[in-house]
């Protein structure tokens, strides 16, 4: 959020009072004079003050959660429950949203927020996210296979995948576990990249998203905020830069 209009939020002055404020350097972000009225700031990892009135911003809320198979990824559905029904009441927040879809049967991390900055960033295709899945196929998996997905996958109708890598963890005739991961987020990406060679996935989770990692301790169905670390591990995605048209900005 713009440092003035926070100020303005928190009730330090009117737009006047604010704009004099900044502009007679009474105003430290993380111990930094600032100048800027229209600088990107936020409360929750950084530290501001003004004159010595620390600024605690009614900041947005960030969950990671170990989704279930059965729970879909929506705000609302009329026939299931969905991963916001997973959120506890008291921690619920107007415009909380999952970023990104997960499959009704697929487990794993979920980020689920109510800053809309954030996901429109992690989701922005040129920023390349990948995103890591633990995948059981019902078929031997082999050298050819990563081979294709190093090459880039074509789905049945001709769309073509960017490069992905695909890690072997054990191949039997009748089942086989891997890692993969892929750079883009296209509609049952995972399913269909694995049927283009071939096989069916059996059993698909998500294990990481950009810098965040599944909290191996979080049972599934089960959800925290997230900590200080991983909210600083974000800090490139709460950022718009000129040519990226933002959904909210919000941050
Ligand atoms: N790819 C899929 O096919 N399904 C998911 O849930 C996620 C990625």
């Amino acid at each position: 959020m713009r440092l003035d209009k926070l100020l303005e939020q928190e009730k330090i002055g009117s737009k006047r009072k604010v704009k004099a404020l900044i502009r007679s350097k009474q105003v430290t972000v993380d111990g930094q004079v600032i100048i800027v009225e229209n600088q990107n700031v936020d409360a929750a990892l950084q530290e501001i003050f003004v004159g010595n009135q620390k600024i605690q911003q009614a900041t947005h809320v960030y969950y990671m959660l170990n989704k279930p198979a059965g729970v879909v990824s929506a705000v609302s559905d009329s026939e299931h429950q969905t991963v916001i029904d997973l959120i506890d009441k008291n921690h619920r927040r107007k415009g909380l949203y999952p970023i990104g879809r997960l499959d009704r049967d697929t487990e794993g991390l979920l980020l689920i927020t109510d800053n809309g900055q954030l996901g429109y960033q992690l989701l922005l295709p040129h920023k390349k996210v990948t995103k890591r899945y633990e995948v059981v196929v019902n078929e031997r998996l082999t050298e050819a296979d990563c081979e294709a997905f190093k090459k880039g996958i074509i789905f049945t109708g001709g769309k073509k995948c960017k490069p992905a890598e695909l890690t072997i963890i054990s191949a039997q005739e009748n089942q086989s576990r891997a890692y993969l991961d892929i750079t883009e987020g296209k509609f049952h990406q995972v399913k269909k990249m694995f049927l283009a060679v071939g096989k069916k996935v059996i059993y698909l989770k998500r294990l990481s998203m950009g810098p965040i990692s599944l909290d191996e301790t979080l049972a599934v169905g089960h959800y925290r905020s997230l900590n200080q670390d991983e909210l600083q591990a974000l800090l490139p995605y709460f950022t718009t830069h000129k040519k990226e048209k933002s959904v909210d900005h919000e941050i």
